[in-house]
């Protein structure tokens, strides 16, 4: 364990007081709790929404993280297309140093209405913070902040997204049109789910992943 880890001092406050662009979601809204504590191994930490004047640091730091461009980009896509359902930055000392977006998405299935679902991406924690609980707090934040109604999809590694609830969304026999991993396609439904045979059941549709993540 290294000497960060060992340094297990305060507790995040999450904040609902802003609301990121789009963050009226047109499929029930927000759901958010007011405040909440969060015991994290690092100091300093606050997790809240995002406003519209983070999206140029929300950009760089995700930039860095990954190392390229696209997931920033998604990030100003989804924004552009109004597309944002839950937005959560973690700031330290004024910096934005973790971010996770809940976008709004569709499943379909031939011949039926969409139905909505969110998605989850990108997720992103300063190269110089990764591997400090950053990543797994801004996840939950943005899972928590969901519309419990809702599934939520991420593509990402079981790994790190199987610790908060995510499992393989080929069990639900729901596709998309990205070509991943085996596993890699993970629903979280918080909900109570439909029977399998509900007309409200996952199965057999495919996440419509809109024009924001086309390059992927
Ligand atoms: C992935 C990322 C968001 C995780 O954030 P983080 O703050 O570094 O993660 P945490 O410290 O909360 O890690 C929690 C656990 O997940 C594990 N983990 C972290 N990143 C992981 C990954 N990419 N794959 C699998 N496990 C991972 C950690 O080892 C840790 O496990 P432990 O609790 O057993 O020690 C961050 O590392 C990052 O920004 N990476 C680059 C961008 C990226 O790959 N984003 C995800 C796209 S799907």
């Amino acid at each position: 364990m290294t000497g960060t880890r060992d340094v297990r001092l305060a507790a995040a406050t999450v904040s609902s007081g802003g609301r990121a662009p789009g963050a009226t979601a047109t499929h029930g809204g927000t759901h958010s709790p007011t405040t909440a504590t969060l015991e994290l191994p690092v100091c300093d930490l606050a997790l809240r929404r995002a406003t519209p004047a983070d999206l140029p640091a929300i950009m760089a730091m995700v930039r860095a993280a990954f190392g390229y461009d696209l997931e920033a980009k998604l990030v100003e896509r989804l924004e552009g297309e109004r597309r944002v359902a839950v937005s959560v930055v973690a700031v330290s000392d004024g910096r934005i140093v973790g971010h996770a977006l809940l976008s709004r998405v569709e499943l379909i299935a031939p011949g039926e209405a969409g139905r909505p679902a969110l998605a989850l991406a990108p997720v992103a924690v300063a190269p110089d913070l990764q591997g400090r609980g950053i990543g797994t707090l801004v996840v939950r934040t943005c899972v928590r902040l969901a519309d419990p109604r809702l599934p939520v999809f991420v593509i990402g590694d079981p790994a790190f997204y199987g610790r908060f609830g995510f499992e393989a969304a080929t069990a639900h026999r729901v596709t998309q049109r990205f070509d991943v991993g085996a596993g890699h396609f993970m629903v979280r439904q918080t909900g109570r789910r439909p029977a399998a045979s509900s007309k409200a059941a996952l199965v057999e549709r495919t996440l419509d992943y809109p024009a924001a993540f086309d390059g992927f």
